[in-house]
């Protein structure tokens, strides 16, 4: 099925994970394209490209669908979680909090996103396999709770709550040993993975934490992995961090909070079959339901961390077309004035995207060309294969499904300055990240003043 064909299927405004395209996307009387009530080529004019978009409704749909099948199938307290990594900014942090979002930081920068955004601590978790002492020191004066994830964390958190003299929330991060279908690199439940203590040395741990009153252990942590397309890793994954929590409660540990981490897919191409969110968000509360249950355990807080499935498919990009090069029976490339720096996941994890023409979606298409970024660099390649209509010279292309992974882990390589993103909902488009200017990325440059004279 090509992109043509996609636009025919229903969108699916329950579960945005689950559409190529944001839930606003519609047609003018032209048959060019619109999101969130703007027209694409005239948001590439207005604001220039590269362009980020983000389409507010998508947004929106994707964090109720979390709360909502919350509310519908656990019956006990729950807590969704933003993934701020996914794509971290003040915004971000506005939106999903006034969705009821908590938000889950790995960085210094992360964290004061959160916090500058309007999180509060008691609602921020903070991730990370390494995580500095000012980093901890931060977080804590903040509220946040800490996921520890090896000992030096506990090292640190013991030095800590000796000066600070006040109790630090913490949970345990632990890997399951539970594979999942997915890039190599996205993988984390594996037991081989650099996150978490070993399941096997949980019980030891739980032991030594009850000599330190400060250390509140409230809750453990497990993530096996992103864009995952199968329900039955989370079904596993909630009967082993049932036991465990049954395990740390009995070593006198007060555990209320179970947090199952991320991971959900969305759908990059037509070949990509994610489960929707009420499917992913049921599986895993009847799994938690029934081996409470079976164990006559009371129901923790779950508590999840969706980062891709809350922002990937509200996000696009848009880019202008520029030079060709044709090999004969080989290949035409089409280079567009972004690439790697601003979309490094095909280079990375060899993601495929879909994409069309911003001002002819519908158009028959007469060739099939490599879509090619402006770095330099031979693997700069945004898509492989495309199927286009006769184009005129600087059209606009769009890329789908942009938003998650592509901002937050965007680059200046070649110096090239990071788009602007804009948001769009009812025919109104607001920045919310504003264009990098080449001249900016000298700022941090020094020369020592011997090389001056
Ligand atoms: N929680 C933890 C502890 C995580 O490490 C992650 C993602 C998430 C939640 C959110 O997972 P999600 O719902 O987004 O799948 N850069 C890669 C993805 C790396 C994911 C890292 N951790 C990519 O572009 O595919």
């Amino acid at each position: 099925m090509n992109i043509k064909e996609a636009f025919k299927t229903k969108i699916e405004k329950e579960s945005p994970n689950v559409n190529i395209f944001p839930i606003s996307t519609s047609f003018d009387k032209e048959g060019r394209l619109v999101v969130g009530g703007c027209l694409l080529s005239d948001l590439a004019s207005r604001y220039e490209t590269p362009l980020y978009v983000l389409d507010e409704d998508t947004l929106r749909a994707s964090c109720r669908a979390y709360k909502t099948s919350l509310d519908k199938y656990y019956p006990g307290e729950s807590l969704p979680i933003y993934a701020s990594k996914a794509n971290s900014s003040l915004f971000m942090t506005k939106f999903v909090t006034s969705e009821g979002f908590g938000i889950d930081v790995v960085s210094e920068g992360e964290l004061l996103t959160a916090l500058k955004g309007g999180a509060i601590g008691k609602r921020i978790v903070f991730h990370g396999n390494n995580k500095s002492l000012k980093e901890l020191e931060l977080a804590i004066e903040n509220d946040v709770t800490i996921i520890i994830d090896n000992q030096l964390d506990i090292e640190r958190l013991i030095n800590i709550s000796s000066y600070r003299k006040s109790q630090i929330n913490l949970m345990v991060r632990f890997t399951p040993g539970i594979e999942c279908h997915t890039h190599e690199y996205i993988k984390t439940g594996s037991i081989d993975s650099k996150f978490g203590f070993n399941l096997i040395d949980l019980e030891k741990l739980f032991i030594d934490l009850k000599s330190y009153p400060l250390l509140n252990l409230i809750g453990l942590h497990a993530h096996i992995g992103s864009q995952i397309f199968e329900t039955e890793p989370h079904n596993d994954l909630v009967k082993i961090m049932i036991d465990v929590f049954s395990l740390g409660r009995e070593l006198g540990h007060d555990l209320k909070d179970l947090n199952v981490g991320g991971g959900l897919g969305v759908k990059y191409t037509n070949e990509d079959t994610p489960p929707t969110i009420q499917s992913w968000i049921k599986v895993i509360s009847n799994s938690i339901v029934e081996t409470c249950k079976n164990k006559n355990m009371n129901l923790p807080r779950l508590m999840c961390e969706p980062g891709r499935s809350i922002v990937a498919t509200s996000g696009i990009t848009l880019y202008q077309l520029g030079s060709q090069k044709d090999i004969l029976g080989l290949k035409r490339y089409l280079s567009v004035d972004g690439g790697m720096s601003d979309n490094p996941r095909p280079i990375t994890y060899q993601s495929s995207y879909s994409a069309c023409l911003a001002d002819q979606p519908l158009e028959e298409s007469i060739n099939e060309y490599t879509i090619a970024g402006k770095h330099c660099e031979s693997g700069d390649i945004l898509l492989k294969k495309i199927e286009l209509p006769e184009f005129k010279r600087d059209e606009i292309l769009v890329v789908f499904g942009t938003g998650a992974y592509n901002y937050s882990m965007s680059s200046n390589y070649n110096r090239i300055p990071k788009p602007a993103a804009v948001l769009v909902k009812n025919k109104l488009s607001e920045l919310i990240q504003r264009r990098e200017r080449p001249e900016e990325l000298l700022k941090f440059d020094l020369i020592p003043d011997r090389f001056l004279a």
